[in-house]
């Protein structure tokens, strides 16, 4: 990558596609998810590589629980056994990490790998990974909503002193810049409930990779692209 590419602070990516390079093989749809963890592996490595200070991943949807136990089982294994490797690679590398999302709906041993990766990567802040893992967009706005309302009924917060950056605060991303670039890989063209709110005015680009074929000179692609909007936010 030529450096003296701007980069983006904030980098978001659905990491989609995963079941059709499993299918391509004749593989099961398992193996795509375990070759879709590595492609994470190596991004998240190439992105802290050249200066991104935070990657904000979509892992698992509020909606995918919609698939086969098998499947799901299948994901959830992997996401175990990532998060304990996790641990040791962000202590060397300086990564805090983050999971956004609804954790518990997941199993006593995957919430406990998500609180401890959590509380010991907490003081790092050279990098930011976050984890979108049982995550939907709207189910966060809803439950951002919830907790200010009651807020509210405490007697904590007044109804009239919302604000947009006050709601943002209840966000999962608090304190996280909204992503300047939002990479959709498999050639689907839609959102699919990813950071709703925070994309207001993120750049898209879609990439006609399949997740687990994702090479860091695919990110150099869609940053150059990204590099080439002009972005205006509603301006003139
Ligand atoms: C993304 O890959 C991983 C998850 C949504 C958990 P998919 O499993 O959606 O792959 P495709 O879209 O079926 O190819
Ligand atoms: C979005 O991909 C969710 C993740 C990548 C985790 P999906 O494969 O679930 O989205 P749809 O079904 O194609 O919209
Ligand atoms: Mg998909």
């Amino acid at each position: 990558m030529d450096n003296k590419m701007p980069v983006p602070n904030h980098i978001a990516i659905i990491m989609d596609g995963n079941g059709r390079w499993a299918k391509k093989r004749f593989l099961p749809r398992t193996a795509g998810h375990a070759a879709g963890a590595e492609a994470f592996r190596r991004t998240a490595n190439y992105c802290r590589s050249i200066g991104v200070k935070y990657l904000t991943v979509y892992a698992f949807s509020t909606e995918n629980w919609k698939r086969s136990e098998e499947e799901i089982s299948g994901i959830m294994k992997l996401m175990g056994k990532y998060l304990k490797e996790a641990i040791t690679d962000m202590e060397k590398n300086r990564v805090r990490f983050k999971v956004f999302g609804d954790i518990s709906r997941l199993s006593p041993e995957l919430q406990k790998l998500c609180t401890d990766a959590q509380e010991r990567s907490a003081q790092y802040d050279d990098v930011q990974v976050n984890f979108c893992l049982n995550y939907g967009g709207r189910d966060e706005i809803v439950r951002a909503t919830k907790a200010f309302a009651k807020d509210v009924a405490e007697g904590k917060r007044q109804p009239e002193e919302l604000t947009e950056q006050m709601l943002s605060g209840y966000l999962y991303s608090a304190d996280v810049p909204d992503p300047e670039l939002i990479i959709r890989p498999s050639g689907e063209m839609r959102t699919s409930n990813f950071l709703l709110w925070q994309s207001a005015y993120s750049e898209y680009v879609f990439l006609n990779v399949l997740w687990p074929d994702f090479q860091p000179k695919h990110l150099d692609e869609a940053i150059m692209e990204y590099n080439r909007r002009n972005r205006r936010f509603g301006g003139a």
